[in-house]
């Protein structure tokens, strides 16, 4: 089986004729989307066209994008209505089976602002303003919100990640938009710029991934993800790995091939 992961394709900035080629001739039995795949109002719109093009299996996380015209209750609720047997959205769904020792868990995850200068960073993004329910809030709710999101999201994982321990899985595949670990959140230039560490990684998730990984050696842990748009193979420990996948707007890239 052929597993081919993709992320932050941002599928609104690109054309038509574009991903038709793309998805049309891409060869794989399943695929996994790392979030960004458009906005709020047209993500499943790309997904059941991806589904349709590859007649692959499609699983997805979503990314700060996907709530843009919209927000977090109106796109998770759609994500939860398109899944049927052949699209799923890893957040919704519990440990996924690829094969006899490797499963697939995944959550959308948020960035907490646990890193770098914290709250006091000059950046301010698109979310505070594009995000329905952080449209009318002050900046410190914002950041509250932010937080409560990012520690919601690492227990979910947490309780999946156990389930799957459990079950005897060697090989955990982890779906998440936001990367873990500062080590793991390049910017564009390829280093890492700690005024946008707040922005972009879930403290919470890389502690708790830290621990399920410190206290089970004998898994391996693979992190998927996206948002910095800037690759990156980061090792935090030998069985805890982090792959964040390029992105560039307007284009479609292939972050890798898994065959399992
Ligand atoms: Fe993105
Ligand atoms: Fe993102």
């Amino acid at each position: 089986m052929k597993l081919t992961w993709l992320t932050d394709l941002h599928l609104d900035c690109v054309e038509l004729s574009y991903i038709e080629n793309f998805f049309e001739s891409l060869n794989t039995d399943a695929i996994l989307i790392t979030g960004d795949i458009a906005k709020s109002n047209s993500f499943y719109k790309h997904l059941k066209r991806i589904q349709i093009l590859t007649n692959a299996h499609v699983y997805f996380v979503l990314g700060n994008h996907d709530l843009y015209k919209g927000g977090f209750k109106r796109s998770e609720t759609k994500a939860v209505c398109i899944t049927n047997e052949n699209l799923t959205y890893l957040t919704n769904s519990n440990v996924i089976k690829l094969n006899e020792t490797t499963t697939l868990v995944g959550e959308d995850g948020w960035y907490d602002f646990d890193s770098g200068p914290g709250l006091y960073t000059p950046i301010k993004v698109q979310d505070f303003k594009r995000i329905e329910e952080f449209k009318r809030c002050h900046y410190l709710n914002i950041v509250n919100l932010s937080k409560q999101r990012s520690q919601v999201a690492s227990r979910k994982l947490k309780d999946k990640l156990e389930i799957a321990i459990q079950q005897g899985y060697k090989n955990i595949y982890i779906a998440t938009h936001f990367p873990p670990f500062p080590g793991a959140a390049l910017s564009e230039n390829g280093k890492i710029d700690t005024d946008w560490l707040p922005l972009s990684i879930s403290v919470a998730m890389g502690k708790m991934l830290a621990i399920m990984a410190d206290n089970n050696a004998d898994v391996n842990f693979t992190v998927y993800a996206g948002h910095t748009h800037s690759q990156i193979e980061y090792k935090h420990f030998d069985n805890l790995k982090v792959l964040v996948g390029k992105a560039e707007y307007g284009k479609i890239f292939i972050s890798g091939e898994i065959n399992l």
